[in-house]
């Protein structure tokens, strides 16, 4: 099975959207192997968002998601998992994000686009290591 890192980031949790995201992802047939809900401190989120340091909107990227607790998850599907995933959250831009995606439907602004997923295999097993070390390897 292949695995990959799912954030319900701070504003899905405070609208009470992390029952809904779970529900799509195990209803699409991905099934959750670790969940907590934990607040990130700064030096974790820097270390999350490494290759965003240096951007505009770095600062605001890091306030936004140590703001209140997250729901840090790790799924596994049979393949391609932060594939499925990347499809299934839609668009970085909520205002791009095609109807039927979490992003589509249920956000607008893109500081608050309620969920993470890894952008590839290396990048899944890294931030499973940052968020799981026991799960990592
Ligand atoms: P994420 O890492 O949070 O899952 O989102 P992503 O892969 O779809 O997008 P990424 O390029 O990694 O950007 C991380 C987060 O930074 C914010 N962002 N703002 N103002 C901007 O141009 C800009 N670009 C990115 C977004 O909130 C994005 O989720
Ligand atoms: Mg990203």
């Amino acid at each position: 099975m292949d695995r990959t890192l799912v954030i319900a980031k701070p504003d899905a949790v405070e609208r009470g959207l992390a029952g809904e995201i779970i529900a799509r992802l195990e209803r699409r047939g991905l099934r959750l192997v670790a969940a907590e809900l934990r607040s990130i401190d700064a030096e974790t989120a820097g270390r999350h968002y490494a290759e965003h340091q240096g951007k505009p909107f770095y600062a605001s990227l890091v306030e936004f998601i140590t703001r209140s607790p997250a729901l840090l998850m790790v799924v596994e599907g049979p393949g391609d998992t932060w594939k499925v995933v990347r499809t299934m959250m839609g668009a970085t831009n909520p205002k791009e994000a095609a109807p039927g995606t979490i992003r589509g439907d249920l956000a607008i602004e893109m500081t608050e686009n309620l969920v993470h997923g890894s952008d590839g295999p290396e990048s899944a097993e890294r931030e499973i290591g940052i968020f799981f070390p026991a799960l990592a390897g």
